[in-house]
């Protein structure tokens, strides 16, 4: 891995640093093979097309998809998101969703409330991100179309039961929906087995791709408007949008570069395993929170140390306002990390720090032990040096 600048804490947003193999595959791709995918029949527009097909062909295997072609690229999560709200729902639906949602789930949804007039049940978690699946349960009524969860909570760390969700989504006939922001990667996923039939994720967080890519995976029984139409490179003849997955879902020129990247990301992932990357991120997310704890001032948000999450610590200093501390943090020690409301105020007001936001520290599969403890040292020496000011 190159030598770091600084110390990253802030891969809930997006990873830091990137395999030497994704820089390379993009540079190579850029180089050698960047033509048009999909748009023409000479040898570089085939490599290019090649190129999203073997990213499509890696991410089924990561996510045990039968079909590659039943996952669309986007450019985010919130894109594939909006395609997965917006494609789905009809006037007088009903969705359950939790009152740990990024904005990327609550906004499309509250768009639809005005726009078509459809329902939304916020179920509650208790204090620390934690969801009874019960509550989903409850909530169902004979208008409810869907269910949307994040897999796990950017501003908490907390696991939701997809499983457990999915397996009542099934019984009930209602879909389910899954943000993968922070759990792509990370967390083994398995569409089948968990009852997922629609699972949106980013190629440049745990997948360790580069920004502006991603994608929806979509079961294949389940029919979505696209979000938007325009040239597929197929079927050109037709003036409607072709069913053909996944041109249905990809108007416009693909990010070949972006996705020749994604794909070696993938490959790492792969090779190293979702359940050995989430257990050495574990152990650095319970050190981090062991050591902040120690602090005199310091309170952590999400459930204590020993409850499995994701690597995400997101804490307050009693006294400090978490800009300021993200500022002192940047500035002072060179250390990343974000502060604020983490686009997830209704996480904020779960977790009850709507008044004040917080410093959320993300470590990631190349964070350092000895990383994790100069973040410690460091808050400690803002700590203090508060103490010794007052
Ligand atoms: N959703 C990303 C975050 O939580 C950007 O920071």
């Amino acid at each position: 891995m190159q030598n770091k600048p600084i110390i990253y804490l802030d891969n809930a947003a997006t990873s830091w640093p990137k395999p030497p193999s994704v820089i390379e595959a993009m540079e190579r791709s850029m180089r050698e093979s960047a033509a048009n995918p999909g748009r023409g029949s000479h040898a570089m527009a085939v490599k290019a097309s090649r190129v999203l097909f073997e990213a499509r062909k890696k991410l089924a295997r990561l996510f045990r998809v039968n079909n590659p072609n039943d996952i669309a690229f986007a450019l985010n999560t919130t894109h594939a998101l909006n395609l997965a709200i917006q494609g789905l729902l009809k006037p007088g639906d009903h969705v359950i969703t939790t009152s740990l949602e990024h904005n990327s789930v609550r906004r499309p949804l509250e768009a639809l409330k005005r726009k078509l007039g459809i329902e939304v049940t916020y179920v509650q978690t208790d204090a620390k991100g934690l969801l009874n699946v019960k509550d989903v349960e409850a909530s169902i009524k004979s208008n409810t179309k869907l269910i949307a969860v994040s897999h796990s909570s950017n501003l908490l760390g907390t696991i939701t039961p997809v499983s457990d969700i999915g397996e009542i989504a099934r019984r009930r006939k209602v879909k389910l929906l899954v943000d993968a922001a922070q759990s792509a990667g990370v967390l083994p996923i398995d569409v089948e087995a968990m009852g997922i039939d629609l699972l949106a994720f980013p190629g440049h967080k745990g997948l360790l791709g580069p920004q502006g890519t991603g994608g929806l995976y979509i079961h294949p029984e389940l029919e979505l408007e696209p979000l938007m139409h325009g040239g597929t490179g197929s079927k050109s003849e037709a003036p409607e949008q072709p069913l053909v997955r996944p041109d249905r879902y990809e108007a416009g020129t693909q990010n070949t570069v972006g996705m020749a990247g994604l794909s070696e990301g993938i490959s790492y992932i792969l090779k190293e395993t979702p359940e050995v990357i989430h257990a050495k991120e574990q152990q650095l997310t319970y050190e981090l929170m062991e050591g902040l704890q120690r602090i005199p001032g310091v309170t952590l948000l999400g459930p204590e140390v020993g409850v499995e999450r994701t690597a995400i610590v997101s804490f307050l200093l009693e006294g400090v306002d978490p800009s300021e501390m993200a500022f002192l943090l940047d500035q002072q020690f060179g250390i990343a990390v974000r502060a604020g409301f983490h686009c997830t105020p209704l996480g904020h007001e779960t977790a009850g720090s709507f008044e004040t936001g917080a410093v959320r520290a993300s470590p990631g599969y190349f964070t350092e032990k000895s990383e994790i403890v100069s973040m410690i040292a460091a808050v400690k020496e803002i700590s203090d040096t508060l103490k010794n000011n007052k």
